[in-house]
């Protein structure tokens, strides 16, 4: 039987693929998209959304739009990576699929409640604002999570939005803490997993010579997004961040890490919104997450080329 997923998202070139392999992959029922500011704003992430299903030719997939902005702090964004509509690189066109009416929240909070217990795992790969607020507005839902699998933080890598900090988590980290305090098993994706997983030239092309609109699609969107850093870190292409997050549940062999304890830097002058990983575990705090430190990207690219031909 397929598992069911929910995917909690900010797209985002990256993003976008994420989406597009989960839509390509029969062994995941995806039960729908959770939009989040993060990337871009609201309006716009539920927008792309809906633009990506379309381009796959999925419009039956169930949309929402959620938080519009963190818990506690104000919305800060990434145009400077991702383009000024989040999916800059190509020209789609406006999505005619509707945008659900219910909230994301709500849907959350209504599907775990209505599947049973421990059959559904969120995939959260933009800031955690949507699930940490259904969390805490309702706490019954947290045990009947199967597994959160989801792209943020680093830890020997460092950050990317600051020395310190991830995107993702530093964008709302009240919602981080919320999450990674909650008890439920996380598969967490660091940079340091997706800085391997990188754009290298002959795998850009390999999408683009896939036939269909897809594999041009993923392509147009790499040669916008890679710029920003191939510049950065002086590397032959860019980190493909969120896709690792199905791919881990397509092919868990692809990876390794270890459990740990992560918490959360929530005050932290300098450090907010990092991710302490007790990596070598120097305190007795329990381990809640699964710190994913490798991937093998040939086996990764090689998985996503395969898929993304399927659409
Ligand atoms: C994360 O931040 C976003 O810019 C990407 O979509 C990814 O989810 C990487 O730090
Ligand atoms: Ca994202």
């Amino acid at each position: 039987m397929a598992r069911k997923i929910i995917i909690d998202t900010d797209p985002g070139q990256d993003d976008a693929v994420a989406i597009l392999l989960a839509l390509a992959s029969p062994e995941l029922d995806l039960l729908g998209i959770t939009c989040v500011a993060g990337n871009v704003p609201l309006p716009l992430t539920s927008r792309n959304a809906r633009i990506v299903c379309e381009l796959a030719e999925r419009p039956e997939v169930k949309v929402f739009a959620g938080c519009d902005r963190p818990m506690k702090r104000q919305l800060v964004t990434a145009e400077h990576v991702h383009g000024k509509t989040g999916l800059d690189g190509i020209d789609l066109p406006d999505p005619a699929m509707p945008l659900q009416t219910t909230h994301a929240v709500d849907f959350l909070i209504e599907t775990l409640r209505r599947e049973p217990v421990g059959s559904v795992t969120l995939v959260p790969i933009g800031p955690l604002t949507n699930i940490a607020t259904a969390m805490a507005r309702a706490p019954d839902i947290v045990p009947r999570i199967e597994r959160i699998v989801l792209m943020g933080g680093a830890y020997f890598e460092v950050g990317n939005i600051t020395p310190a900090a991830e995107f993702n988590i530093f964008v709302d980290p009240e919602a981080a803490a919320i999450v990674f305090a909650a008890g439920v098993p996380i598969t967490m994706i660091p940079l340091d997993v997706t800085h391997q997983a990188l754009t290298t030239r002959p795998r850009v092309e390999a999408f683009r010579v896939l036939p269909g609109r897809v594999g041009p699609a993923v392509a147009g969107w790499t040669d916008f997004f890679e710029r920003f850093d191939k510049d950065k870190y002086g590397t032959e292409g860019a980190p493909l961040h969120d896709p690792c997050t199905i791919a881990w549940l397509l092919n868990p062999d692809l990876f390794n890490g270890r459990e740990v304890n992560v918490e959360i830097e929530t005050e932290g002058r300098l450090t907010l919104g990092m991710t302490v990983v007790d990596y070598w575990r120097v305190t007795d705090r329990a381990p809640n997450a699964t710190f994913l430190r490798e991937i093998d990207a040939d086996g990764f690219f090689a998985l996503l080329t395969e898929r993304l031909a399927r659409l």
